[in-house]
């Protein structure tokens, strides 16, 4: 920024002078703890403290954009480019007079304090400005909309045993992850991945959970005064019957088993009765047929009651 010149007279002039050095350090001191806030993949502008005037040229000068004082963002010389930071290639450019840091698209590992150094080049090699307000970037990203898995682990009658799992991803800065089962809150056991400090991170949060009858879980991953949140049925499998079906099978066809072994049983004593009871006692031949059905008749009534025993 510029403090224009305080007027003439002498004691107006130092009160005045005063008074706009007091201004410029309290702006100053504002702007040390100037944060510009982003979000990834948007341009963003990070102003410069030094403004090359109306009169002047970019040929003048030596422009320095740093970051966390150490790295060399973009450099300027004479009005050409004569550095570039590899991170940064092909993502900034500089405005020629107000001498402006556009990045674009702006990443979140782009986090932390820039400076401008600015150098006049046409007087004297040591007129270098060198900007003590520090501008602070903070890029955010957004979590992708939460996902929920459930994973049947266990089951009986009274309840299924679930793993559930939320998990979102490419998010900055970390987030909270809180959960609800039925709207009673519920812990997640939850892990972060992050390839650095301000790499976009991922989040998993894990959950054993007893089901005992259908309910809501709701997971939600806050960030940034936000929260994204989704919604799963975890229904309770009611294939109680399927269990008890095998067995009941078998002692349908261990049943039928035994009915069909009494049934060959009975025939063949029918036959054995036939032939050496029945050729005794009935002897005319019209009323065989009647003496088949008069011998039969026993062992029928038998089969029945062993049905009915079986079962
Ligand atoms: C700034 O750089 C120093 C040294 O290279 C490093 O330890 C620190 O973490 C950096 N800070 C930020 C905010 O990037
Ligand atoms: C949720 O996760 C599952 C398993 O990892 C995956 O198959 C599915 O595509 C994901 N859904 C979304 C909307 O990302
Ligand atoms: C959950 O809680 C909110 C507010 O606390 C309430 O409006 C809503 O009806 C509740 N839902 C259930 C299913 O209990
Ligand atoms: C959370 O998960 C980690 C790794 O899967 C495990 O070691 C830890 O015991 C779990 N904590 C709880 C409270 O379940
Ligand atoms: C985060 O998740 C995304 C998408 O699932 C994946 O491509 C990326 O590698 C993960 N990052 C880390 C640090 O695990
Ligand atoms: C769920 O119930 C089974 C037995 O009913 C028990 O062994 C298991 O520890 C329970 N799991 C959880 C997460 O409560």
């Amino acid at each position: 920024m510029a403090c224009p010149p305080a007027a003439p007279p002498a004691l107006r002039r130092w009160l005045g002078l005063g008074l706009f050095v007091l201004l410029c350090l309290s702006l100053g001191y504002a702007l040390e703890k100037k944060v510009i806030k982003s979000k990834a993949g948007e341009k963003i502008g990070l102003p410069c403290c030094h403004e090359i005037p109306s009169t002047g040229s970019l040929h003048d000068y030596r422009v320095y954009w740093q970051k966390n004082t150490t790295d060399v963002v973009l450099a300027y010389a004479e009005g050409k480019m004569i550095s570039q930071h590899e991170r940064y290639k092909n993502r900034v450019e500089m405005d020629t007079r107000t001498l402006t840091l556009w990045i674009s698209p702006v990443e979140t590992l782009d986090n932390g304090p820039y400076q401008c150094v600015v150098q006049h080049l046409r007087f004297s090699q040591n007129s270098i400005v060198v900007c003590d307000e520090l501008v602070s970037l903070f890029v955010t990203a957004e979590f992708s909309k939460p996902n929920i898995t459930a994973e049947v682990s266990a089951h009986s009658c009274e309840s299924t045993e679930m793993v559930v799992r939320c998990s979102s991803h490419g998010g900055f800065p970390k987030p909270k992850i809180s959960g609800a089962l039925n709207n009673v809150s519920v812990v997640w056991n939850a892990s972060w991945v992050s390839e650095s400090s301000l790499s976009p991170y991922n989040v998993t949060g894990k959950l054993l959970l007893n089901v005992t009858k259908d309910i809501s879980i709701t997971c939600s991953i806050e960030h940034n005064g936000f929260a994204k949140s989704t919604s799963l049925l975890l229904r309770k499998m009611n294939d109680c019957i399927v269990p008890t079906v095998p067995p009941s099978y078998n002692v349908v066809t261990a049943s039928s088993i035994i009915i069909i072994i009494f049934l060959l049983a009975i025939t063949l004593a029918a036959r054995y009765l036939l032939r050496h009871v029945c050729s005794h006692c009935c002897k005319p031949q019209d009323s065989v047929e009647e003496g088949v059905k008069e011998c039969t008749k026993p062992p029928v009534s038998s089969k029945v009651t062993s049905e009915t025993s079986s079962v």
